[in-house]
């Protein structure tokens, strides 16, 4: 049933302020603001190192993951595709934390990956949304996301869950290893807490966006993101969605990349989605963004109130979001870029729940 939304995409994208409460429900005491988890069969402060897996989306929460676990908890964090880790005979550290993530818990690839991880004596723990599934069985322990069940073959609510039950997760093991203080924990956890209200905020930019997507991205036939730190995974995710829904050429790009080879397509035609909330990089963005529109590129900048008073005027379009911690900036900053695939889609009128070629669950390799 999709209510009252012409898509389930639709749908889904509007449920995240509520399924995002359903995970802090689950994984944040609300009265102490401190994280509750289960017991779990590893100790977080004595795993040598992470190694996560996953394909498609829940490969970019992953690496999203790997900002968060190192910069907070300061613990060493591969990420790779399953497709890629399962067949590279990776080297494996004993008693690692080897983390997979996926939504259906039945990716093909993914599951090869966690069992070569099973052979090499790794705790194997799995960020999944179907707790009856195959990887979630043939772990030692789950980490549900309760985003409910996703019908719309582009993963959006369960990509933005995947990311709150990640952060908790780095927040958690940076406590076990002493890299955060209760303090520290109870800040982070208070602005995990605001996200539904964020977001919600963040779901009223639909008609801005909507407008946005007409003008400046349904004629394109290529369109880039950039973005630096955890917003880069984010580049690499917006530009997945907008491929899949609306079949037009995206790419994300690291923003200090763009020099080293990108740049010589930037002209008047090829629209830039600059992901740039105001944080300790954003003056590094913002000359990469300058190095766009001195070359006539077109740039639609997703920032908050400080970051678009100090570059808006520089371009083409802007969409402000809330201004949130930069720790829980790339949970938030998922809605724009969903939103802008979303329009595009429904503008070029292409199948937005089924798109071509796609399957929601990819059980063959
Ligand atoms: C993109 C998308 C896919 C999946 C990928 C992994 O919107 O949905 O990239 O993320 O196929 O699927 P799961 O999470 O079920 O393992």
């Amino acid at each position: 049933d999709k209510g009252n939304h012409r898509h389930f995409m639709a749908k889904e994208i509007h449920e995240q302020p509520e399924v995002v409460g359903h995970v802090l429900g689950h994984y944040v005491d609300p009265a102490k603001q401190l994280l509750k988890l289960p017991e779990m069969p590893f100790d977080l402060a004595a795993i040598p190192r992470i190694t996560i897996v996953a394909c498609g989306t829940a490969y970019y929460a992953g690496v999203v993951a790997k900002y968060w676990f190192e910069q907070v908890a300061r613990v060493p964090v591969d990420v790779d595709v399953a497709s890629e880790f399962r067949y590279r005979e990776c080297a494996m550290t004993p008693g690692g934390l080897a983390l997979f993530i996926s939504q259906s818990g039945e990716t093909a690839d993914t599951l090869a990956a966690l069992r070569y991880c099973r052979s090499q004596d790794q705790h194997i723990a799995s960020i999944v949304n179907v707790t009856e599934s195959t990887i979630a069985r043939e772990s030692d322990h789950i980490f549900p996301t309760l985003a409910g069940p996703e019908i719309g073959v582009a993963s959006t609510k369960a990509f933005v869950c995947q990311l709150m039950v990640l952060a908790v997760l780095a927040i958690a093991t940076a406590r076990a290893r002493g890299a955060i203080d209760a303090d520290e924990e109870q800040r982070l956890a208070a602005e995990l807490t605001a996200m539904p209200r964020h977001l919600s905020d963040a779901l009223h930019l639909g008609p801005l966006i909507e407008k946005l997507a007409q003008d400046e991205l349904t004629d394109a036939t290529d369109v880039l993101y950039l973005g630096r730190g955890a917003s880069f995974p984010l580049a690499l995710e917006g530009a997945l969605k907008l491929k899949e829904i609306s079949y037009i050429h995206a790419e994300g790009y690291p923003a200090g990349e763009l020099k080293h080879g990108p740049i010589a397509l930037i002209d008047d035609t090829l629209p830039v989605i600059v992901i740039a909330p105001w944080d300790r990089l954003f003056e590094k963005t913002v000359s990469n963004m300058q190095e766009v529109m001195a070359r006539g590129g077109r740039i639609i900048l997703l920032s908050d109130r400080k970051g678009i008073s100090i570059a808006g005027d520089e371009a083409t379009a802007v969409v402000e979001l809330p201004d949130v911690d930069p720790f829980t900036a790339p949970i938030l900053y998922a809605v724009p870029l969903q939103l802008v695939a979303y329009f595009t889609a429904v503008h070029k009128g292409t199948d937005v729940d089924q798109p071509r070629n796609l399957a929601k669950s990819v059980t063959v390799e």
